[in-house]
């Protein structure tokens, strides 16, 4: 049996690796359009990095696994064609800020329409919004071949950071397909696949269109879980109680669970909000107003989370932050990636360099490059309209942003540090060496509730953490939130 995967990204390359691993029969091809993206698989520095993935491909390419540009070929050859490309917001035109853009998708349908010659399945791994797989049928048989193709939905539901684990051992594998004989025979091939090491009970079988909305459903709960508690983080630093506490108090209860209740600056990455976005535009093209207005509110939260965060920092620090020099520790949207797409940090950056602060920024995985790209790129303001997109840095703003090697670098003579993503490493750092080197007071601004405040306190900083209760300092100065 022969694979080919459309969109060699977080999710075609860790995925594709996996099935190549587990399915030593099985030829798998990742094909994509980017030439540079094509070369780093191939090579010893993967463009992406997910722990323990490296090993994976090193002992698969070459066997079972390739990686190529060569699209049309890898297509045409395969039994099984996944399509793996991004979908993110649209930026322009209709439906701006708010629906999926199915542009690479489109082309990568009409790719498989127009180079097939052979019967084919054709698998949605990207999150797509309901009922594309309709779209989809209607591009592979506008050219009448007489090729038969079978839609399946496939969503995938890894996380980045734990990608690798995740697909070695998922919680589920969902199949959609038609409830046709012939529906429910490609199901059977694709279910073959993964039984090669997921436990049937694990791979669960559904209607195409159930598949295609459950995926969004399942982000959107996710992300709606971080605004409740994150929305309850507020209120504890209003009354005194410990967020902490509260979610873990919560979390007890077997019909709440304990994850995804930490409590943050707010939340970013590439899925979450583009997937509220489509999933609120879904619900108002289908006259669902109340239910759309619903969802949002998951967003408007994770704004207000963020631009509180970033209202305690400059009003602890006397209001004032003109060329203060303020460490960031953290730039991708979570630990363990290097992946920066709608990270929250932006956020706080562009609110931070409003106010004129002066910003060091580490992140283990995060090249400058990367992030001078981020930071001076435009970013849809998902709550306006296309025409007020914002440029997120002005070249002279770009002045007062420096990147540092390590966190002991950035700290070096700052008056603030704020930690925005959960490294293992911000855990261990020698707090007591960043004091001594930092301006006093020394403010630590705890994003991700990733150190113990009490004893930074000990060492002499003036600490905030989101949900704690506030130190006298910071307790001491009104904020308007
Ligand atoms: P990505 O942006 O990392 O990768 C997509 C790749 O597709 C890019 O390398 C791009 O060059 C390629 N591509 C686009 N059009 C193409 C075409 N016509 N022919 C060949 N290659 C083409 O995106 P990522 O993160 O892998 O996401 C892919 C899909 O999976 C998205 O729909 C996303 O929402 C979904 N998803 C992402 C997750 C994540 O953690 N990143 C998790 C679960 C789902």
């Amino acid at each position: 049996m022969k694979i080919c995967c459309i969109g060699a990204g977080y999710v075609g390359g860790p995925t594709m690796a996996v099935i190549a691993l587990k399915c030593p029969s099985v030829e798998v091809a990742v094909v994509d359009i980017s030439v540079k993206r094509i070369a780093a698989w191939n090579s010893n520095r993967l463009p992406i990095y997910e722990p323990g993935l490296y090993d994976i491909v090193a002992q698969c390419r070459g066997r079972n696994l390739s990686f190529s540009t060569d699209v049309e070929k890898h297509v045409s050859e395969a039994d099984i064609v996944f399509i793996s490309v991004n979908t993110p917001t649209k930026t322009f035109g209709l439906g701006a800020g708010k629906a999926a853009d199915l542009t690479y998708w489109e082309s990568a349908a009409r790719t498989i329409a127009d180079v097939s010659t052979s019967d084919k399945i054709v698998v949605e791994k990207s999150t797509v919004p309901v009922r594309t797989g309709e779209s989809l049928k209607k591009i592979l048989t506008h050219n009448s071949k007489g090729i038969n193709y079978q839609i399946l939905s496939n969503p995938e539901f890894l996380a980045e950071g734990t990608a690798v684990q995740d697909l070695l051992r998922p919680d589920r594998v969902l199949i959609g397909g038609l409830e046709t004989p012939e529906g429910k025979k490609a199901a059977q091939v694709l279910k073959d696949v993964y039984a090669h090491w997921v436990p049937e009970d694990r791979i669960i079988t559904i209607n195409l269109w159930s598949a295609e909305l459950s995926k969004l459903v399942a982000n959107a709960y996710l992300a709606q879980r971080i605004s409740s508690i994150n929305s309850i983080s507020a209120l504890c630093e209003a009354t005194g109680a410990d967020v902490s506490e509260v979610a873990r108090a919560v979390g007890k209860d077997s019909r709440v669970g304990p994850m995804y209740l930490n409590a943050s600056f707010g939340f970013g990455g590439s899925a979450f909000i583009k997937d509220i976005l489509s999933l609120v535009y879904i619900c108002k093209c289908n006259g669902l107003t109340d239910v759309a207005e619903y969802w949002k509110q998951v967003l408007k939260i994770n704004d207000f989370q963020k631009s509180r965060f970033v209202k305690r920092v400059i009003s602890s620090m006397f209001n004032t932050v003109v060329g203060k020099k303020i460490a960031v520790l953290g730039f991708a949207f979570k630990k363990d990636t290097g992946d920066t797409r709608d990270t929250p940090v932006i956020d706080v950056c562009k609110g931070l360099l409003d106010d004129k602060a002066t910003l060091s920024i580490y992140d283990p995985q995060v090249s400058e490059e990367q992030l001078i790209y981020d930071l001076t790129m435009q970013k849809l303001d998902w709550d306006r309209s296309s025409s007020n997109q914002l440029l997120i840095l002005s070249p002279t703003e770009m002045k007062q942003v420096h990147t540092a090697r390590n966190a002991y670098e950035a700290a070096e003579g700052a008056h603030g540090v704020c930690i925005l993503n959960d490294w293992d490493e911000f855990r261990e750092l020698d707090y007591r060496k960043i004091y001594e080197a930092m301006c006093k007071p020394a403010f630590i601004f705890d994003g991700r509730n990733v150190v113990d405040p009490e004893k930074l306190r000990a060492i002499g900083f003036i600490v905030y953490s989101i949900g704690k209760p506030l130190d006298a300092w910071v307790k001491s100065i009104a904020v308007a939130v």
